[in-house]
């Protein structure tokens, strides 16, 4: 080969902008793909069921799961988000990871731990997953997913929330701590109304005077900008940051059809024609166009959703059009709320 590993990759996926992922040492496209709704039968965005074609056989949703990380791959994104919680994405990912042949210098994979999938490959059940982020769970799913390694670089709490009491739990920060020492990046991603004050406290957690998290994952869009200034400040202090929700689970597409999104889908539909582009596109390039934004998720399920997201990498909004987007930004309360309400299909 001659040149360093990571140049020669470089040259494969140069037609995505890269960056430095924080202090982490990482370097990486700003687009990533993320599996929340390829790895399991039920999920919340909308016309998830209609991605899957309801077919849920295990051995179609892996070759769906595969077709959408080859097109990912050749649309030059190189990061892949996963959690233990998004059903079987892990064993999806290190099947096409391991049959592929793919080099750990040029892909790199971030999971999560503290939720376990409890929906037993069912659309509609009680549970789809449960939280508990104690010492005992971290250390089990730890054990399931660095079977992903040499690929898995980074380790998040999922939806860490000052309920849930992780960032107090000193064993689970020690443990945390012992992995980043075996050169794990921690993480965390945050999720609801109280992200700025979870990822504020977060900023301060060292475990042996050393700061404990490389990176947060937090959810930023049109509709819920709340986290403007307390990403900008993580990213400063030398984190990496993940932008997932860029499309607010749907919302942010076409396929939102209620009565309150249309007036601001008129002007989505205007700054779309104008750079030949979905509306989708117009929402990724609107995170794109901050510079703390390093890495943003597309969650799309279908090849074509995906191509159109990627799209965005190419759209440079202009201040008018940036000023518009920011007025149609949500109470947090209210966003999260309309969040909650999107149903499991
Ligand atoms: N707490 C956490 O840590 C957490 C929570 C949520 C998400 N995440 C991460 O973030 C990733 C992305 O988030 P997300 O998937 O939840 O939400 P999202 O990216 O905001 O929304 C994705 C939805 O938008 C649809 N879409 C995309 N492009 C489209 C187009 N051109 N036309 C119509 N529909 C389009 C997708 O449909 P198709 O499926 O049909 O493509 C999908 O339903 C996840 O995969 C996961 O890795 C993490």
């Amino acid at each position: 080969m001659g040149r360093p590993a990571h140049l020669y990759f470089r040259i494969l996926c140069m037609h995505l902008p890269h960056i430095d992922f924080g202090q982490t040492g990482l370097n990486l496209p700003r687009i990533g793909l993320g599996l929340a709704a390829l790895g399991r039968p039920g999920y919340i965005n909308l016309g998830h069921a209609e991605d899957l074609a309801y077919d849920y056989v295990v051995e179609a949703m892996e070759r769906r799961t595969h077709r959408m990380l080859d097109l990912a791959y050749e649309l030059g994104i190189r990061y892949f988000d996963v959690a233990r919680s998004y059903g079987r994405a892990e064993s999806f990912l290190r099947s096409w990871l391991f049959n592929n042949g793919h080099h750990p210098e040029d892909i790199t994979i971030g999971s999560k731990w503290g939720y376990t999938y409890t929906a037993d490959w069912k659309v509609e059940t009680d549970f789809h997953e449960i939280k508990d982020h104690s010492l005992e769970v971290l250390q089990k799913q730890w054990e399931e997913s660095k079977l992903l390694m040499p690929f898995l670089r980074l380790y998040q709490i999922h939806s860490a929330t000052l309920e849930s009491g992780v960032l107090d739990n000193k064993e689970v920060l020690a443990h945390l701590g012992e992995l980043k020492q075996k050169g794990i990046k921690i993480g965390l991603s945050v999720s609801g109304v109280d992200q700025p004050r979870i990822v504020e406290l977060a900023m301060m957690i060292r475990v042996d005077g050393v700061h404990l998290f490389d990176s947060i994952q937090a959810t930023y869009n049109i509709l819920d900008q709340s986290m403007d200034k307390v990403l900008e400040a993580a990213a400063e202090s030398g984190m990496g940051i993940i932008i997932k929700e860029a499309l607010a689970n749907g919302r942010l597409t076409n396929r939102n059809q209620k009565a309150d999104f249309q007036k601001n889908k008129q002007v989505l539909d205007q700054i779309a024609q104008k750079y030949e582009a979905g509306i989708d596109a117009i929402a990724l390039a609107f995170v794109l166009a901050r510079p703390w934004a390093h890495v943003v998720l597309s969650g799309a399920a279908v090849e074509n959703h995906l191509r159109s997201n990627i799209s965005a990498a190419s759209i440079l909004l202009n201040s008018e059009e940036l000023n518009l987007l920011e007025d149609m930004k949500m109470k947090p309360e209210a966003y999260w709320e309309e969040r909650s309400g999107l149903k499991w299909n």
